[in-house]
């Protein structure tokens, strides 16, 4: 294989990346950002990397949850906390039903990237650039919205930096002290159907919190509060190529714009820019696996992902939809042990699971999406394998954009808050409810 640097990717198949008119604006933005400070930095990724290593071994559960687009007006105080919350409510049932510890990833803090099936969209005979996320045009139906533009990827850059800087200081102020749920309360809960199993839940890790506490005398730093990871898909490779820093330590690189990236499914091709990029990086990282992913192409991504087999480095976060997980995951189960590595494997049941209603909007039902989780952790357990984690599609606002839950929204319900530009998300009570049943999934497969 050729030498890697933070550019060779420009050497390869590029899909995905945005055409700029001005190719000189684009490069000053671009020159500003590789001068700015990065997001994070290579210890707290090197952290990150050993806690997924242990939950590749079942020693501890990944949960990563977010915006499928994050948007520049989701850098907001009230949204940026309700996000939180959702994320911490649920892994705190998650660790309750799995009695393991439970890693927070938020698709959060810079996942303003979209990858679309067509370049361009028309309206009433107009056809213009589609919309790609907040980090490169506008979702407004205007030439000048879909002009792709440098200088939000600055405001991107900025964003991300302010939302991370809130998370940081909230976690550290104490916010996601365990010792205090009360904090996490959000006003649904009080009227939702969830409230009294939700509330024992709570009980039962502030008693266990307790015990630990006065009887064994134990109050480590680690229970007390709890980390936050960020996660984005690296798509728009120049941006991912100016938070490329070298390690002073080390001298090995990273993509300092998230602890984890991911390659989503669309570029995930051997030959492609996208797989070249992420083969010099040393973040843990992630690759989507859809339904067109052969045990062939898998064995060599695993050779030029994770050649080293690492502990850590690689999830593999599938996404085949409820009817297509039977067929499709046992092959890339079996692969992947016939290479003789060690991945992390995650489910992402949203993303095979999305359907148009009557009226042509996108939306996901309840059930589709908890169907294709349970189906996902029998065929691992069938297998020999293990389901490590989950990838939600989720928000703390009150939306109506997924179908189904314990409060039963219909298609008729999704125009009361249907707010998402791109995929649908379950609201946080959708997504609470989700956490319950699969922390009782997962305490039953404990017992057996
Ligand atoms: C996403 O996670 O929003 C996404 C586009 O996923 P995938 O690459 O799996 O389709
Ligand atoms: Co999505």
């Amino acid at each position: 294989m050729k030498e890697w640097t933070p550019a060779s990717w420009r050497s390869k198949p590029a899909l995905q990346q945005p055409s700029y008119p001005s190719p000189s604006e684009l490069e000053a933005a671009l020159a500003e950002l590789s001068r700015m400070p990065p997001l994070v930095s290579p210890w707290e990724a090197d952290e990150l990397r050993t806690q997924l290593a242990q939950a590749a071994e079942g020693r501890r559960f990944l949960l990563e949850g977010g915006d499928c687009a994050e948007r520049f007006a989701d850098c907001d105080p009230t949204i940026i906390t309700d996000k939180l919350r959702i994320l911490l409510q649920m892994s705190l049932v998650l660790v309750h039903g799995a009695s393991k510890p439970v890693i927070r990833v938020g698709r959060f803090a810079g996942q303003y990237a979209k990858p679309r099936t067509e370049d361009f969209e028309t309206r009433d005979g107009v056809t213009l650039p589609s919309y790609r996320g907040d980090l490169v045009n506008r979702p407004g139906f205007t030439p000048e919205d879909r002009m792709p533009d440098p200088q939000l990827l600055l405001r991107a850059h900025g964003r991300a930096a302010l939302t991370l800087n809130y998370i940081r200081s909230l976690v550290k102020g104490g916010f996601a002290d365990l010792h205090h749920p009360e904090y996490w309360e959000m006003d649904w809960i009080a009227h939702s159907p969830l409230a009294a199993d939700y509330r024992r839940i709570l009980q039962s890790v502030s008693e266990a919190l307790s015990f630990l506490e006065n009887v064994l005398g134990i109050r480590a730093g680690e229970l007390q509060s709890v980390d936050f990871f960020t996660a984005h898909e690296a798509l728009h490779l120049s941006y991912e190529q100016t938070q490329t820093r070298q390690d002073p330590r080390t001298g090995a690189w990273y993509d300092l714009s998230a602890h984890f990236p991911w390659i989503g499914m669309r570029t995930s091709d051997p030959d492609g820019a996208h797989v070249e990029f992420f083969r010099g990086i040393s973040n843990p990282i992630a690759l989507k696996v859809g339904p067109a992913m052969t045990p062939e192409t898998l064995q060599r991504l695993l050779d030029i992902l994770h050649p080293h087999n690492q502990p850590g480095r690689l999830t593999l976060i599938h996404r085949f939809g409820v009817n297509r997980i039977e067929q499709c995951l046992p092959p890339l189960i079996g692969a992947v042990r016939a290479s003789g590595k060690t991945v992390l494997w995650c489910s992402d049941p949203m993303h095979g699971n999305t359907r148009l209603t009557e009226q042509g909007l996108k939306t996901r039902r309840f059930e589709d999406i908890l169907g294709e989780l349970e189906r996902a952790f029998d065929i691992h357990a069938a297998l020999g394998s293990r389901l490590g984690g989950v990838h939600f599609e989720l928000t703390g606002e009150n939306v109506t954009e997924c179908i189904g839950g314990a409060r039963g929204l219909s298609e008729q319900d999704l125009h009361r808050a249907y707010k998402s530009e791109v995929d649908p998300r379950l609201n946080g009570e959708q997504a609470l409810e989700m956490a319950m049943l699969i922390a009782r999934k997962m305490a039953a497969l404990n017992r057996k």
